[in-house]
This record gives structure tokens, C-alpha cells and sequence, in this order.
């Protein structure tokens, strides 16, 4: 039973996306969506206006979104209107199945009993939430191990620790904060990437263990055995002058002598 309505509970927030919530109450607030998730904003206190008006758009094509007068909201027929809804007992606006295209400035203009304008601007930001990120490692000669962490997902950072411990500059290189680094050799642990953007983080790790250095044994070996075999080779061709211009000398002395012999 607890198992299926686990399954229930993660169905949900799949079909639903990710939930976030900001204060905007402040002038220029810069809020942060997860693409196809649902964004409250918090507009305003309840008290201090009498009428508010919510817009879209960059100064001078606003297009209204919504309205308030005296307790009554009023959705404007603008394509997000299925999927914004405003709450009045706390002034929370909140937007659903959000899309790339809702991104962009917002406004808000409110009205005091006297008939006082202010308005602030706000700034929304919908961006893909990063997600189960993977490890991946190669063994590089000289016993180095190269590890990437890859995740979907806008303006991801990533950062790395092995065995809880931030990696020092002595152990990989770049130190951090890419996905690919570098690890020096003899290391081992347990390796986590963190990766996170204005959304949320995620994270993975796994058990790694240091990376054998045969590979640069077998290359070493092989340049020995290279230079051995061209110092075989120059010896060889080395020996067979030297016995081709002795026994040319040979000769000649042998020859020589009889020459002497017969002018004798
Ligand atoms: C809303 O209320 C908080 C605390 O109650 C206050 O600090 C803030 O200035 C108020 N903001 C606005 C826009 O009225
Ligand atoms: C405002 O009220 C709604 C519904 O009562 C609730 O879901 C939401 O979390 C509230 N937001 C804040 C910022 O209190
Ligand atoms: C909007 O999203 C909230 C929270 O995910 C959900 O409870 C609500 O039913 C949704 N409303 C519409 C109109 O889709
Ligand atoms: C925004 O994007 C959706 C699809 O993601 C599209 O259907 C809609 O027409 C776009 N709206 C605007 C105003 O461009």
C-alpha cells in the first residue's frame, strides 16, 4: 500500500512539475520558474491598495493579465488566462504549466483609497529544472581518471567533492566548478557532482577507485624496445663497416706486399 501511493505521490509531481514560490514584493525582483511547473509570486500585502492591475510584456505593449477592484478579480482573455489564478487572502499570483515564452518583465500597479499610483516591476525568469545527472569516468595514462557529470537542464553549475571534501587543486585539475575534471592518480573515495541552476539541484555519486598505470608500463616498455631496436640496428650496420673496411685493408695489405714482392 505504501509502495502504490508512493508511485501516486510521484506521478503527481511529475504530471505537475516543479513548484516555486517568490517574494515579489520588493521593486525589481527577479523570480525563477521551472519550465512546465507552477510559479507563485507574492504581489503585495492584502492591506495599503484598492485596486491592483497585473501586467505583461516590456513598457509600451503591456497586455493586462489580471485585475482587482474592491475584493473582485477580473482574469483578462490573454492566452495564459486557464492558467493564472490570483489569491486574494494573501496576494500570491500564481501561474501554471509554465512555458519558455513566459518569461519576460512584469508590472504591477496598485491603488491606494486616495487614488496614489505605485507600480513595481518585476522580472520572470522560466528555466528548465536540471535533472538525474550521470557520472561517467575514463582512465587516462599515467593513471589520471577523467570524470564527467552531464544533467539536462539551463545554466547548470556543478561542483564536486571527494569523500565529503572540496577537491584541492592538488588532487584535479581545473579545481572546479566544470563538468569535466580530472583526477591525479592513487585517488579514491567516494566521488559526488552537485549540480544546480536557478531552479533547483541535484545530485550523484559514486564509489570510484584509482586507475591501474599499466597502460603507461606497456607504452614505457614499448619505447624501450623501440630504442633498443634501433641501437641493434646502428650496431649492426656499425659492425658491418667495420668488418667490410677491415677486410678491405686486410686485402690490401695482403695485396700490397706481394706488389713490393714482384718490383723486388
Ligand atoms: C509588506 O509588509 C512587510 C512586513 O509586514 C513590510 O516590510 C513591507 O515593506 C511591505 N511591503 C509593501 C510593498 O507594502
Ligand atoms: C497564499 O494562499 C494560498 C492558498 O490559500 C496558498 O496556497 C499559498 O501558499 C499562500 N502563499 C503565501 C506566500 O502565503
Ligand atoms: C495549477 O497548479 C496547482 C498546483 O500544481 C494545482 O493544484 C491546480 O489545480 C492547477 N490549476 C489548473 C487550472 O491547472
Ligand atoms: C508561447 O509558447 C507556446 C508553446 O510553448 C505557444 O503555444 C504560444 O503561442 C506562445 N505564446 C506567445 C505569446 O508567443
Amino acid at each position: 500500500m505504501e509502495a502504490v501511493l508512493g508511485l501516486l505521490v510521484i506521478s503527481a509531481g511529475l504530471s505537475h512539475g516543479l513548484e516555486t514560490s517568490c517574494d515579489a514584493r520588493e521593486d525589481g525582483s527577479q523570480c525563477y520558474g521551472a519550465l512546465g511547473g507552477t510559479v507563485y509570486l507574492q504581489l503585495t500585502n492584502i492591506t495599503g491598495y484598492n485596486e491592483l492591475s497585473f501586467y505583461n510584456g516590456p513598457t509600451g505593449a503591456r497586455t493586462e493579465i489580471f485585475k482587482m477592484k474592491r475584493d473582485i478579480w477580473v482574469i483578462r482573455d490573454t492566452p495564459s488566462r486557464d492558467r493564472v489564478h490570483f489569491f486574494i487572502n494573501n496576494g500570491t499570483f500564481r501561474l501554471n504549466n509554465t512555458r519558455r515564452n513566459d518569461s519576460g518583465d512584469y508590472l504591477l500597479e496598485t491603488f491606494s483609497s486616495d487614488g496614489i499610483m505605485w507600480t513595481r516591476e518585476i522580472q520572470l525568469f522560466i528555466e528548465a529544472p536540471v535533472s538525474s545527472p550521470q557520472l561517467s569516468s575514463e582512465c587516462l595514462s599515467h593513471g589520471e581518471m577523467r570524470v564527467s557529470c552531464s544533467s539536462e537542464g539551463d545554466g547548470p553549475q556543478y561542483s564536486w567533492t571527494l569523500d565529503g571534501q572540496t577537491l584541492r587543486d592538488t588532487e584535479t585539475f581545473p579545481v572546479d566548478e566544470t563538468n569535466t575534471i580530472t583526477l591525479k592518480k592513487g585517488l579514491s573515495g567516494d566521488l559526488t557532482c552537485t549540480i544546480r541552476n536557478n531552479i533547483n539541484s541535484d545530485t550523484v555519486s559514486r564509489r570510484i577507485s584509482h586507475c591501474p598505470e599499466h597502460s603507461v608500463e606497456i607504452s614505457s616498455w614499448a619505447g624501450t624496445g623501440f630504442n633498443v631496436f634501433v641501437y641493434f640496428q646502428l650496431a649492426e650496420v656499425f659492425i658491418l663497416l667495420t668488418v667490410c673496411l677491415g677486410s678491405y685493408c686486410f686485402y690490401k695489405k695482403k695485396t700490397y706486399p706481394q706488389e713490393q714482392d714482384d718490383v723486388e
